[in-house]
């Protein structure tokens, strides 16, 4: 069963500890996130971008693969399946969809419509169990090949956000999505101790997870983070796998081109790369 991401996140913040969310983009995906953080006993978050939800073919088809696998696969541990980066529309569609947890970035309004739009999600999710999270400070990223700088969350509207009664909060400290830049001036712990001074008990999300060095992690997670996001890591390791047995000629020996055979070596690149972030992030054992 999928659950909202509210009682692990609680636990997460009270205990030092960071849960992952692992953005999903097919079946090797999912089966490789999903039994890592299950030999793990470790609660996990699904995320899924719209993007990633649009070519899957739909959120519905989403919510079969991942509760089909949960049952299949015996998974006992917490695991959510989060909308990532939702827009208003792609947050109904979530919920109608039977997700367990949305995120609305209204990072890109101004903060009167963020608060407005917010505010309506989280009735929603209050009725429906849901959990939400919200974004204020909007974190750059690799579009279109040109890097938008990470901007700094303004610590009073994060206070405004938290307080409409939302699950978790993302705030931007300097984080980017993607890989950072070599003249990357690193998190900012100013910001984010100051976020969390004024939110208290709301854990925080830190998105832009890949190649943030692990004492900045660890640092972050003092300052009460207690939700990390995780993507391009894992695109990054199954690719590499992916290369060196194609490279390796190994698709051309007996039945290698078999898909089974030749995603495999990335399935179990995903699973490494999972495994060390649950390690460092701390959860393992927390289910
Ligand atoms: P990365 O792709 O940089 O790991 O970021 C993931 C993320 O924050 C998804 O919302």
């Amino acid at each position: 069963m999928l659950v909202s991401a509210k009682e692990m996140l609680q636990k997460a913040k009270a205990g030092k500890y960071a849960v992952g969310q692992f953005n999903i983009n097919n079946l090797e995906w999912t089966k490789a996130i999903l039994l890592t953080a299950q030999e793990m006993n470790s609660p996990v978050i699904l995320g899924v971008s719209e993007g990633a939800g649009k070519y899957m073919t739909g959120y519905k088809t989403v919510v079969g693969m991942v509760k089909g696998m949960l049952e299949e696969l015996k998974i006992t541990v917490p695991v959510a399946l989060h909308l990532d980066h939702g827009s208003y529309e792609g947050c109904l569609k979530c919920i109608e969809a039977g997700f367990s947890s949305i995120m609305f970035d209204g990072s890109h309004y101004p903060i009167e419509e963020n608060v407005a739009k917010t505010s309506e999600l989280v009735k929603i999710c209050n009725e429906k169990g849901m959990s939400l999270e919200a974004e204020v400070g909007s974190i750059g990223g690799e579009e279109d090949g040109v890097v938008g700088a990470g901007e700094c969350a303004d610590p009073q509207e994060c206070k405004a956000i938290a307080d409409l009664g939302v699950t978790m909060l993302a705030a931007g400290i300097g984080n980017i999505h993607g890989k950072y830049p070599e003249n990357w001036k690193g998190l900012s712990f100013d910001t984010l101790a100051a976020v969390q001074e004024l939110t208290g008990e709301m854990p925080l999300v830190l998105h832009g997870g890949t190649g943030i060095p692990e004492d900045m992690i660890k640092k972050a997670i003092s300052l009460g983070v207690a939700k990390i996001n995780v993507n391009t890591e894992c695109q990054l390791s199954f690719a590499a796998a992916t290369r060196e047995y194609i490279e390796a000629g190994k698709d051309l020996q007996g039945k290698g081109f078999d898909p089974r055979k030749l995603l495999a070596p990335g399935f179990e690149a995903i699973k490494a790369t999972v495994r060390e972030k649950i390690a460092l992030f701390g959860s393992e054992n927390k289910a």
